[in-house]
This record gives C-alpha cells, sequence and structure tokens, in this order.
C-alpha cells in the first residue's frame, strides 16, 4: 500500500495523517467475491467509516453491519435499501430504533428490545420484521457456552418462543451470531459455522418463523506480524459453500450473511507520522513524533498490553489490542544504517509509546515513518481530542492516483 511519492508529497504540508489506498479494497473485495460466491457480505462500518472507504465498497455491492443510528443513515445516505443494512448493537435508545425503522433491518439485541419493538410495532400499526442476535450455547472454539453482554442465550430463546410466535405485529426473520473477530486458523471459523447454523435449524423451528437471513456475523482474521500466516480463504470460501448447499433446503428463503471490518480495510491504510525530535537519555535514543497515542492509539496500547500482560493476550480485548507485533514502522527516507531507537509521542504520558527499544533504520528529526495496518480500528479508535494537539487528516488514494479529504475534495499530492 505504500506508495512513497504521494506519502513525501502530502507530509511536505503535514505532520501527520491517515492514508487508504482503494486499490487494496478493491482487491480486498475481488477475492471475497471469488472465494466465497454465495455469501452476502456486510461491511462492519465501524472499522473505517471514511465516506470514501464506504462509497468504494458499497459500489461494490457489500451492504453494511451498522452499529448505531449514524452508521445506519451513512449507509442509507450512500444509497444502501433496507434489506442491505443490518442493524445490530446492544443498549439502543429508542429514538435509534424509530430512526432506523424503515432504513435498517433491526436485529434485536435482547428479549426487552424484542418487547420494545413489538410494542412500538403496534403504536404505529406497521408490523416489523427483525433478526435476533443469538448467544448461542458453545464457545467460538469450545463446546462451553459463555456469558456474553450481546444477543440472547440460546436457553432463553427457546423458552421465550411462545410468546414471540404470538406477537401479531412482530415476525424473527433472521439470526445474527458474532463470538470472535480475527480468527486466521479455517477449521476453528468452519467448525463454528456448522455449529451457527445448527442452532438456526433449531431455533426456526422453535420459533415457527422462515428465515431470510442468517448471519454468522465476522472473524475473518488478517495477518498482522511478519510470522502470521494468513487464512486460507480459498479453502474457507469452498468448505462453506459446500455446507451452505447441504443446509439451504431447511432455509429455503434465507440469505446467508458474513460481516467483515478489517479484512477489508485493514492492510489499505497507513499512518504516516514525522520525527519532530531526536534526543539521547541516559544512553537511550528517544524519536518524538507528531500525534502519537492521540493519532492512532492501538500501537501505544499494544506496548502497554505487552508491559504489563506479556505475550498473553488478554481474551475479548478486540479491536483495541490484537497482537503486539501488529503494526510495523517504515521510515522515509529509509537510511543503510540501523539503530535502537524508542518511538514516542508528545503528550503527558509514558503510555505514549509506539515502539520501544527497536531496531530501525536511522531517523532524524523530519523525516516520516509509516506505520502499517491502519486501515481498520485506527483513526475511529483514537483520543485524538488529548492535549488538544491538530488531529491527522484521513485522506484516501483512489485507483486513479487521486488524494481525496474526508469531504471528497481533491488534494494536490504532486511531489
Ligand atoms: C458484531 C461484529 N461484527 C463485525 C465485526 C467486525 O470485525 P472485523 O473487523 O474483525 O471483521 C465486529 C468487531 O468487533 C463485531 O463486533
Amino acid at each position: 500500500m505504500i506508495n512513497q511519492s504521494v506519502i513525501k508529497a502530502l507530509g511536505k504540508t503535514r505532520d501527520s495523517f491517515f492514508l487508504y489506498d482503494q486499490t487494496t479494497i478493491l482487491d480486498r473485495i475481488s477475492r471475497l467475491r471469488e472465494d466465497f460466491p454465495g455469501v452476502s457480505f456486510l461491511y462492519s462500518v465501524k472499522a473505517n467509516p471514511h465516506p470514501q472507504v464506504l462509497r468504494t465498497i458499497f459500489g461494490a455491492g457489500i451492504g453494511a453491519d451498522a452499529a448505531s443510528l449514524g452508521e445506519v443513515e451513512m449507509a442509507a445516505s450512500l444509497g444502501l435499501g433496507r434489506e442491505d443494512i443490518q442493524f445490530s448493537a446492544p443498549g439502543r435508545s429508542d429514538a435509534a430504533l424509530e430512526g432506523a425503522w424503515d432504513r435498517a433491518v433491526i436485529t434485536a439485541d435482547s428479549l426487552y428490545e424484542v418487547r420494545r419493538l413489538a410494542d412500538m410495532a403496534r403504536r404505529r400499526g406497521e408490523p416489523i420484521d427483525i433478526g435476533l442476535r443469538v448467544n448461542p450455547a458453545f464457545g467460538f472454539d469450545s463446546p462451553d457456552a459463555a456469558p456474553n453482554k450481546f444477543g440472547v442465550d440460546e436457553e432463553q430463546i427457546i423458552a421465550a418462543a411462545p410468546w414471540i410466535r404470538q406477537e401479531p405485529y412482530l415476525r424473527i426473520v433472521g439470526f445474527h451470531i458474532h463470538l470472535k473477530s480475527q480468527e486466521r486458523r479455517k477449521e476453528v471459523l468452519l467448525a463454528y459455522y456448522k455449529n451457527c447454523l445448527s442452532v438456526a435449524m433449531e431455533l426456526q423451528a422453535v420459533l415457527g418463523c422462515e428465515l431470510e437471513f442468517i448471519n454468522l456475523g465476522s472473524g475473518i482474521g488478517i495477518p498482522y506480524g511478519t510470522g502470521d500466516t494468513p487464512l486460507d480463504t480459498v479453502g474457507l470460501g469452498r468448505d462453506l459453500t459446500e455446507l451452505w448447499g447441504r443446509c439451504k433446503k431447511f432455509f429455503p428463503k434465507a440469505r446467508l450473511c458474513l460481516e467483515t471490518g478489517r479484512f477489508l480495510v485493514g492492510q489499505s491504510g497507513g499512518y504516516v507520522t514525522r520525527v519532530m525530535d531526536k534526543k539521547v537519555s541516559q544512553g537511550k535514543i528517544f524519536l518524538i513524533l507528531n500525534n502519537t497515542l492521540n493519532g492512532f492509539l492501538r500501537p501505544s496500547l499494544a506496548r502497554l498490553v505487552e508491559f504489563y500482560a506479556g505475550a498473553e493476550v488478554p481474551v475479548g480485548t478486540e479491536p483495541l489490542f490484537t497482537q503486539s507485533d501488529a503494526f510495523a514502522f517504515l521510515p522515509i527516507p529509509k537510511r543503510g544504517e540501523t539503530e535502537v531507537v524508542t518511538l514516542a509521542g508528545n503528550l503527558c504520558t509514558g503510555a505514549d509509546v509506539m515502539a520501544r527499544d527497536c531496531l530501525l533504520p536511522r531517523m532524524e528529526p523530519g523525516d516520516l515513518v509509516v506505520v502499517t495496518n491502519a486501515g481498520s480500528y485506527a483513526a475511529v479508535l483514537s483520543p485524538m481530542q488529548f492535549s488538544s494537539q491538530v488531529p491527522p487528516e484521513e485522506l484516501f488514494l483512489s485507483a486513479e492516483g487521486q488524494v481525496l479529504d474526508w469531504e471528497g475534495r481533491i488534494i494536490d499530492a504532486q511531489s
């Protein structure tokens, strides 16, 4: 994704910015299309809601996995219809549910929400078709169920089925199950898909409904560290197509949906930041970069987690924490000599460190550093108001070579 001449040109007038590469996103879209021919994909807008990113993905026929009314509105304003926007999130207000009513398929996250939606439908005099998020009676890669703030436990759905079936203004037409992101083991994902489809079969019968969609959530992972093997999407797509072919007769009207955020955009983005100062303290070289923790939080967080938890990855910390070697640092210019440096930021906290005692090509004030894997959960997760620094811009490099800003204005990037 690194287009050095564009980065150098943009860096003439900016000390930090994100750059998202449309060609990489289009390549990932083609891979999913080829590898998973029978699947309807939904893009997890929370991963990166840059309008040009959304235009690229929705323009290619991918739907939206929306986690807020704001995300529903973004997807609808870019032309997606109700059937192509699924709105699933815990803890929503009446205003959020009302606001999404005609624009998205709402997936209830609790039995309380099922009741509220049924009541709203009755008040409006308009029946509603909804999805239901299920917390299945198994774990992602274990037979044991885990307590979950998302969705409704499978057993509770079975217990509630008699009243849900009798609701005159509400029909359940889909299930949503998501237990984990960032999985690169094909067999684990396939076993999870099989288990989910069995649950869908069971619950469809218990609820007496005819499913229109089964959304198996996300999970498709990407390699972050240099030693990571990529997920075999060809094999996974082939096996899932075969599995779905066998199940389809039980769900004649249903679409099989998968959600994906980072697979489409994670590797499309770089975070570019300038070396503002260089100093030596007690024999250690510190490079002070622009907008570090506050511009792109996750590399600094990776250092903190590594410091406190070592090699152990705390469960359930995605997408804030992935792994400690998830981000590489590529200096521009790249000099021949190397030195051990600490990459720190300009905030008043010792947590503001992107890399500690790291062997990198020698860098000097004025140089740029590109931090990789900055296309998903990067700008959106960073505390940009901290210390009232000038936040990094989010720029988009089109397949034709034009750089566009958030508003779609063309930026001059001639070197
Ligand atoms: C319900 C749900 N769907 C999809 C995603 C997107 O995951 P990823 O970006 O790993 O594809 C997430 C991420 O947290 C999620 O919680």
